[in-house]
Formats: structure tokens, sequence, C-alpha cells
């Protein structure tokens, strides 16, 4: 099967980004399937951002993806502003996307809101080239996290107007893939882990920061004091537990909490060494690859030539369909 994801650029890679769509990518890639996997950097455009900085994060977003297990000798790994197409068959399908779709997109809205007074065109035409992005690949399944099922719909969505619009059947519509986790919840313990709200565990952010972190971290409200019982069910921690530690570390820190055996920092304690276990062969690979910049780059060009040529062909087929090849 053909499989295509992105993901931007916009800052450290953390524990939800990976518990919520990049572990499919690393298992897609080891099942055997034809993976593409890119740096969606024009995505993160969107919202104000510093030029050098974008530079630096797409590399050591590079890095990470490797260390997390993406092998660029399977996948094809690319920079999305490398592969050109990508902007011109945004064109394309924005020529056919409904306006009043476009507006009504959660994560459109949402981004309004938050900065209303920097509303720019391309926030709004975000979701079209994200299906730009993916229909270039005609792929079969694009492993992301439930928020962005929406734009998957518009994709679909999309692929019909096209196909009707132009008599052929040549873009088929992709399914979402997503993980047993829905989403994590960030360390304030209310709102989903992201980038934007400090709220994150990244994957290779230093120990001492990560223990720092766990350390003022939400748990139930109502374990006041040492001995008073919890409800792991509502404890942000507990839902950590469950993604990372073992059923036996599970069950204990469940009953410590229920009878008040043990106290909050004594699972957050084991919380932290079961993350180290996960993290620390992560964190050292991605060291290793950021002290090799022209490796990542020679990585990446190999990816964006890969990616171009299947690029090139899809969108040669489209200018015959749309009437604007010669
Ligand atoms: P962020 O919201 O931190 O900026 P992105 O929008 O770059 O993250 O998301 C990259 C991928 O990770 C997407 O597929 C998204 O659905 C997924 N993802 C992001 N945050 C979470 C979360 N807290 N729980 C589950 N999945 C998430
Ligand atoms: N919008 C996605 C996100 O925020 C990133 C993305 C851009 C993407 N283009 C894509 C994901 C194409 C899947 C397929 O996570």
């Amino acid at each position: 099967m053909r499989v295509l994801s992105g993901i931007q650029s916009s800052g450290m890679v953390h524990l939800g980004n990976y518990f919520g769509a990049l572990m499919n990518w690393v298992k897609l890639q080891n099942e055997g399937h034809d993976c593409f996997y890119f740096i969606a950097n024009l995505h993160s455009m969107t919202q104000s951002y510093d030029p050098a900085l974008l530079k630096k994060r797409t590399l050591e977003l590079t890095a990470t993806l490797i260390a997390i297990g993406i092998d660029p000798e399977k996948s094809t790994l690319f920079i999305q502003s490398d592969v050109s197409e990508h902007s011109e068959l945004a064109w394309i399908l924005s020529c056919l996307a409904p306006l009043g779709e476009m507006e009504r997109m959660i994560q459109f809205k949402e981004k309004s809101a938050q900065s209303p007074e920097s509303v720019n065109a391309a926030l709004l035409l975000y979701p079209v080239l994200q299906s730009a992005d993916i229909l270039l690949y005609r792929p079969d399944l694009v492993p992301v996290g439930i928020d962005q099922a929406q734009h998957l719909e518009l994709t679909r969505n999309l692929v019909r107007k096209f196909n009707k619009r132009f008599n052929t059947e040549y873009f088929k519509e992709p399914q979402t893939f997503h993980t047993e986790t829905v989403k994590v919840v960030g360390l304030d313990g209310t709102a989903k882990m992201s980038k934007s709200r400090d709220n994150f565990i990244g994957l290779v952010e230093e120990p001492e920061i990560i223990k720092k972190k766990l350390r003022t971290a939400a748990t139930d409200p109502a374990r006041v004091r040492r001995d008073d019982p919890g409800n792991p069910d509502i404890c942000n921690v507990f839902s950590l537990h469950k993604l990372i530690s073992s059923a036996k570390d599970q069950a204990w820190s469940e009953k410590g909490c229920r009878t008040a055996e043990i106290g909050c920092l004594d699972c957050k304690g084991r919380l932290f060494e079961n993350l180290m276990q996960l993290l620390d062969p992560i964190r050292e690979r991605y060291k290793e690859l950021m002290e090799k910049p022209g490796l990542l780059h020679e990585y990446l060009d190999l990816g964006a030539q890969k990616a171009k040529k299947e690029a090139q062909k899809t969108l040669e087929k489209v200018h015959e369909l749309i009437g604007i090849s010669r």
C-alpha cells in the first residue's frame, strides 16, 4: 500500500505527536509499505515565524524522525518545499474548493480566533495545500492524529469534485489511519498536548527538564495531602502511565493511588524512569544525527528526488486532464 503523511516544523515533537500519529508512521514503514513522509514547512508559514528558526527546526525534525525509526532508505523522507509541485497542485485544487467548507474548518476557526489580528488567506487555504500534499502521491492511507480527520474529509471531497468536474477516476479517496491513542492530554491536565501550549514533553528534551515538568504536572486535585486517596481515571499522570508503563507498573500506580499507598511524587518518579527507557535511545540517536548535518541533507536530497519524480508524474496527468497541457 502507498502511505503518505506530513508534520509541521513549528516546534519540538512531543509525546502527543508520537502516540497520536508518528508511531504509526514507523509501524507502517516496518510493515513494508511504500511510505512518503515529509516536513510541512510551507504549512508552518501560515503562522508568524522566524525564518532562521524555521530552517533550524526543519533539520531538527528530520533528525527526530530518523531517531524514532523512520529509515530514509526505506521511506521517502523529504521537505515539502523541495517539491514545488505541492504549491502548484494546491492552486489547482483551490479552484475547486468550496469557500463555505473552508471557512467551517475547525482548525481555521480555532487558529483565527487565537490571533484575529493576523489571519492571512493561507490559513484558510491550509487544508487545500494539505490535500495537494496528499493527492500528489495518490496514497491509500494517511496516518494522522484525530484532529486532522476533517482535513482528510475535505481531501476526499476534493477527489470527488475533481473526478466529476474532469470526468475521470484518476484520483482515489485516501483513508485516514489513526492510532489507538486518540488524544494525549497535556501536562496541565486539561488541553491536548501541543507545541503551542507549554504543556508538552518533548521527545528529545533533556531528562532534567522533563523531570522538572513532571514535578509540576497536574494530577487528581483530590490528592491534596500525601494520604488522600485519588482517582487514576481522572489523573493525567496515570494516562501517561497507560501509554508508557508495563501492565505491572500500571497496576502498581492504580492501586497505590486509590489506597494512598503511594504519593503523586512516587507515581511521577516511576513514570519518569519508564519514560527515559523509551526516550534515552531516541535522544542519543538524535544527538548523533545532529552532529552530521551533511548526512541529514544527503537523506533529504535523496527523498526530494524520489518524491519529485512521483509528484511530476501526477501533475503531468493533471495538466492533461484540466486542459493546461500543450
Ligand atoms: P501540535 O498540535 O503540537 O502543533 P501538529 O499539529 O504538528 O502538533 O500535529 C502533528 C500530528 O500529531 C498530527 O497528526 C496530530 O493529529 C498529532 N497530534 C498532535 N497533538 C496530539 C495530541 N495531543 N494527541 C494526539 N495526537 C496529536
Ligand atoms: N496539517 C498536518 C498537521 O498539522 C500536517 C500536514 C500537512 C499533513 N500536510 C499533510 C498531514 C498531509 C498529513 C498529510 O499535523
